[in-house]
């Protein structure tokens, strides 16, 4: 190889490695370079349910209002990818609803603790969190 080609080669590849570091921090919300297109509706009940989702560290695992980890599925748009009757039940018994469930106690704590107030509360704030068609967080067709 002429030591040309190696430098294109050279830089064709460090292209491709800095896109995809970037696209992987763009995922993680890290840095942003498009919208999400989430959608958040406030309003006092959602900022109670704000509250529970703080007090039972539910962010260690899930994303809400751009912020968190994503140990357990992002809750921004959940409010468009489920009904509240669905959040209610999967607060009730999530085993249920999703066989084999990680809110089992022992990877991720279950709901038992949680009283039904503040269940309802958490419940407003996820139905809060919509989001709009064109958003990686909408719901995505069935294969
Ligand atoms: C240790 C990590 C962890 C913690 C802490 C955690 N979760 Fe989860 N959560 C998960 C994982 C993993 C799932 C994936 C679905 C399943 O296994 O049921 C999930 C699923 C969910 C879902 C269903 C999402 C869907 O649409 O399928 C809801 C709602 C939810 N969690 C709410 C909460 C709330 C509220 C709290 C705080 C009380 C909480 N989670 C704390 C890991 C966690």
């Amino acid at each position: 190889m002429k030591t040309g080609e190696k430098v294109v080669f050279l830089l064709a590849g460090l292209m491709v490695l800095s896109a995809m570091v970037l696209y992987v921090l763009a995922r993680m919300h890290i840095v942003t370079f498009w919208t999400t297109n989430d959608v958040y509706l406030f309003s006092k009940k959602s900022a109670a349910g704000y509250e529970v989702f703080e007090k039972y560290s539910c962010r260690d695992c899930h994303v809400v209002y751009g912020e968190g980890d994503y140990d357990g599925p992002d809750m921004d748009g959940e409010g468009t990818r489920r009904t509240a009757a669905w959040l209610k039940s999967y607060f009730r018994d999530p085993g249920a609803l999703v066989p084999g469930t990680a809110h089992n106690g022992k990877f991720a704590p279950t709901f038992d603790r949680i009283s039904p107030k503040e269940k309802d509360e958490l419940v407003d704030l996820l139905m809060s969190l919509k989001s709009l068609p064109g958003s990686p967080n909408y719901p995505k067709p069935p294969k």
